[in-house]
């Protein structure tokens, strides 16, 4: 069976460090590039440490293209509480080596998308200002689009104002062109994430699969999780990224429902809320299925066998 290829747009960021761990050396994918944005933090912080986790990885051959470093419109967030200064604190990376491509983000997704026969899923874990950007520039790479598949949004409440989760409330323009598209999206919101907790036992579990993955693995959810904690009072972090690329290994992990999406541009309380009409209260088309269940203990096998199918103890320091 051919391997889907995807492109992935994140911010890492803890959690999208571990979606590119599962995203990297999965049998059933082709990862073809990584986009990064600011989101979780500044731009250059995000750009290494997406070379950082490739490069630990031994997949320094996956091309990593710096975008944006502002939203679209409003003015710029982070996310330091969670993710640190560097957005990836915690982990201890050897000399980085890998460094970005010279070209644009926005001008990759543009020449890539348009270049293919419209196979490209793109998936999103992070402010969704590059996507958005391509489409406005180059409009003909819309209908190129396979799927949008993206990390952000809830249809209950936010996680940094009681409406809004962070990946949409960073770029709000930018989620509301990505959600007038007319392409597939499937959105896997914070109603799901929430409910993949990475607990101690977890950590442990995944201690136990003794690769590089698993051991960055480790760093990272010791940081992660006490942030989380401190900041939700969460005993376990909600490991929203990857449930992304796990979708996309097995479609059947997570329920969905199609529902009309858009999102609050209004300079609000609600600015940045994803309203989801899940009962068709507006008789609008939908424009998205939405995550509406997941299956956990599933998305812990797939972490684990993705942390397990890096071979070798260490890095390619
Ligand atoms: O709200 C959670 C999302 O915001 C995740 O993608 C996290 O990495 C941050 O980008
Ligand atoms: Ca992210």
């Amino acid at each position: 069976m051919a391997k889907q290829k995807i492109i992935y747009d994140c911010d890492p960021g803890h959690d999208d460090a571990v979606a590119l761990m599962l995203a990297a050396n999965s049998p059933e994918l082709e990862l073809l590039g990584v986009t990064v944005a600011a989101g979780n933090q500044t731009l250059d912080n995000t750009a290494r440490n997406a070379c950082h986790v490739l490069q630990w990885l031994g997949r320094e051959d996956v091309p990593v293209y710096a975008g944006c470093g502002q939203p679209m419109v409003r003015d710029r967030v982070t996310a330091g509480d969670i993710h640190g200064e560097t957005g990836l604190d915690g982990p201890v990376f050897p000399p980085l080596r890998k460094t970005v491509e010279r070209e644009h983000a926005v001008s990759y997704l543009s020449r890539a998308l348009l270049a293919s026969e419209g196979e490209i899923t793109v998936v999103t874990s992070g402010p969704m200002t590059n996507l958005a950007m391509a489409m406005r520039m180059e409009p003909g790479v819309v209908e190129k689009i396979q799927r949008i598949v993206l990390m952000g949004g809830s249809y209950t409440n936010g996680n940094v104002t009681p409406a809004a989760e962070f990946n949409i409330l960073a770029d709000p323009e930018a989620a509301h062109v990505c959600f007038t598209s007319g392409r597939p999206i499937t959105m896997i919101g914070l109603d799901v994430t929430r409910k993949v907790l990475c607990y101690p036992e977890i950590v442990e579990r995944m201690a136990k699969a003794d690769t590089r993955a698993s051991r960055l693995f480790v760093d990272l959810m010791k940081h992660f999780c006490k942030t989380q904690k401190e900041v939700f009072g969460w005993e376990g972090g909600p490991l929203h990224d990857p449930v992304t690329i796990a979708f996309l290994l097995d479609p059947a992990l997570v329920a969905t429902k199609p529902m009309n999406v858009r999102v609050d541009l209004s300079r609000g309380d609600s600015y940045g809320r994803t309203n989801c009409d899940a009962f068709g209260y507006l008789g609008l088309p939908a424009t998205a299925d939405v995550a509406v269940d997941i299956d956990a203990e599933r998305f812990w096998d797939l972490i684990e066998a993705g942390l397990r199918r890096y071979g070798g103890t260490e890095a390619d320091a």
